[in-house]
């Protein structure tokens, strides 16, 4: 398996990838529309096949984790683009990363406090106001849940220190 950045000849298998699965070229959090072609990126593959991918946004010395997808779940792609992204945090001088899902992503949550991210914020009704920009989003989602809040979850170094 190897990781690589994501370059500019990615944009369009990923752009196809995100408007067949996600509904859409651009991803919104926190009221914020993130264009797949402007976020940098890891990929992780394997025998030349994409596995997973991992699309960030740096600034104010954090990075945002704005997707994190394993093409095939369960199989250890995402753990592996995880640790990828937290060995890159003392480089990058990146005080946390942090992210944004939805209130019934119970698998990204479960997956990610399991990888010592804490939850931080939660943003009632942040996904109803982004449904208004991005009419694809589902009404009801994972699990029969239906889809209405942003819950903002962190990794920070002080947790790291105090593990
Ligand atoms: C959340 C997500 C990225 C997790 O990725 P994943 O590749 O399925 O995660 P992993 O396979 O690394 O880990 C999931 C579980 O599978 C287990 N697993 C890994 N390899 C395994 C294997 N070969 N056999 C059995 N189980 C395995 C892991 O141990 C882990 O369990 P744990 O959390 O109890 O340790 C994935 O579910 C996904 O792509 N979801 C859709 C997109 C999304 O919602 N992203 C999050 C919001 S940005």
């Amino acid at each position: 398996m190897i990781i690589k950045e994501k370059t500019t000849e990615d944009n369009s298998w990923i752009v196809e990838y995100m408007e067949r699965e996600w509904g859409g070229n651009f991803i919104i959090t926190n009221g914020r529309m993130h264009y797949i072609e402007q976020l940098a990126g890891i990929i992780l593959s394997e025998n030349q096949k994409n596995i997973g991918i991992c699309l960030y946004e740096e600034g104010n010395n954090e990075c945002e984790i704005v997707l994190l997808e394993a093409f095939e779940k369960n199989k250890g792609v995402g753990t592996i683009l995880i640790k990828e992204m937290i060995s890159r945090m003392k480089n990058m001088n990146w005080r946390r990363i942090w992210l944004i899902t939805t209130n019934d992503n119970l698998d990204a949550i479960r997956f990610y406090q399991r990888r010592k991210f804490r939850i931080n914020k939660i943003n009632k009704n942040g996904i109803d106001k982004a449904r208004k920009l991005k009419h694809t989003i589902p009404l009801v989602g994972n699990y029969g849940i239906p889809i209405h809040d942003e819950i903002e979850m962190e990794y920070s170094n002080i947790e790291e220190k105090t593990d």
